[in-house]
């Protein structure tokens, strides 16, 4: 099977590349990826050796490089991950997160059904659902719940899963759509909140809570997500959402108190900050569906996942040190500095 990777070079799709290589080894995985500034050729340096792997610099919302790849490569399957993903940013500049994950995806969409597909796969976000009140842990996102968006991002995010549904009835494009909790792991880019606290203990620098820290995310190794999405496109039923998730919800202050406690540094570091605008309380996903229907269950669990995650930043150092010495600097003190 030969398949297309959109947005391979950024955390989830690199995984997600190194997935399908080791598990299925006569599988052809071609990444796609602009290489913006979450993208980056480093997460894939281990791939670029396999046979079975290729890498094609491109942007999903250019409709002559899309076409073109499509007649080069004749792709079977395309994994659509590509986007614009951090919601800080979308606040910020709200525009390239609507010609990304939206005209991006539609341009996708066109390449499938002029040169035709055999599945279409979009990698979405429990983000499209809205968010849940913290005094109703009974409460939790299904793939019935209604769209009910808080950021820019996840509007565009769900303008994209509306437009895979238009294509999928009215052209009869082969596509099913993923929705997703928050997930860590390797080659999370720094500015997400893992990482971040992460490499701000390990540099002795404060770690920025938004609020009181008491907001609830539902967090999934980026491994277990990546084979209920190999799951998905050999297995799943055309036309159909499955959401992931692995009943892992922590407070983010429990997240980072945690992170302090591993690498052994106090407390002290943590300090609250000015919230995130429009910030999503709790996050919380029911994956009864995958998990009846295609035998999906998560694997890891939290405290065996993030102190995992731990490590690798403390091993590849590397990676993320070159990351944060560029532009993001710049990021960091716009986003930061007297917050
Ligand atoms: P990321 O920001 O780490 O990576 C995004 C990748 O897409 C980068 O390699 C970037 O270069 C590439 N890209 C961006 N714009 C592009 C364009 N126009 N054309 C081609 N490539 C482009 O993102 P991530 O965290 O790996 O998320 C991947 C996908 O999974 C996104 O669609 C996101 O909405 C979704 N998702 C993420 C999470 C999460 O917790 N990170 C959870 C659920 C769903
Ligand atoms: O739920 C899936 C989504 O998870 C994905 O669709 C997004 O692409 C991904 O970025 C993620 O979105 P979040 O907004 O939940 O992730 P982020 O890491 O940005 O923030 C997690 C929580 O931590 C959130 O409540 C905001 C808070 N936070 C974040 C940062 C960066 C802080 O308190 N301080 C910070 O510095």
């Amino acid at each position: 099977m030969t398949i297309v990777v959109t947005g391979g070079a950024g955390f989830i799709g690199g995984n997600f590349v190194y997935y399908i290589l080791k598990n299925h080894p006569d599988d052809k995985v071609i990444c796609y990826d602009k290489l913006t500034y979450a993208g980056n050729l480093e997460t894939l340096a281990d791939a670029q050796d396999n046979p079975n792997f290729k890498f094609v610099r491109g942007d999903i919302s250019n409709r002559a490089e899309v076409y073109k790849l499509f007649e080069e490569e004749k792709p079977e399957v395309i994994v659509n991950f590509a986007a614009e993903s951090h919601v800080d940013r979308s606040i910020e500049d709200p525009e390239l997160f609507l010609r990304t994950n939206i005209i991006g995806t539609s341009i996708l969409l066109d390449a499938c059904k002029k040169f035709g597909i055999k599945r279409f796969h979009q990698v979405s976000t429990d983000e499209v659902y809205g968010d849940l009140p913290l005094d109703r842990p009974d409460l939790f996102f299904t793939e019935t719940t209604n769209l009910h968006t808080s950021s820019p991002y996840s509007a565009s995010k769900a303008s994209a899963d509306l437009l895979v549904q238009a294509y999928q009835r009215t052209y009869q494009i082969p596509a099913t759509i993923s929705r997703c909790s928050n997930n860590y792991g390797p080659y999370h880019f720094p500015e997400k909140l893992i990482p971040l606290m992460i490499i701000n203990a390990l540099n002795g620098k404060k770690l920025p809570v938004y609020g009181t820290g008491e907001n609830v995310r539902d967090w999934l190794y980026v491994e277990d997500h990546c084979a209920a999405i190999d799951l998905i496109i050999r297995k799943g039923r055309v036309g159909e959402v499955y959401n992931i998730g692995g009943h892992n919800e922590r407070t983010n202050l429990q997240v980072v108190k945690t992170i302090l406690k591993i690498l052994g540094k106090g407390e002290d570091l943590i300090e609250f900050v000015t919230d995130r605008k429009g910030h999503d309380q709790r996050y919380a996903i029911d994956p009864t569906k995958i998990s009846t229907e295609l035998g999906w269950n998560p694997t890891t669990k939290f405290d065996d996942g993030i102190q995992k995650t731990v490590a690798w930043y403390l091993e590849n150092r590397g990676w993320w040190e070159k990351i944060i010495s560029g532009e993001y600097k710049e990021y960091y003190s716009k986003m930061y500095d007297n917050r």
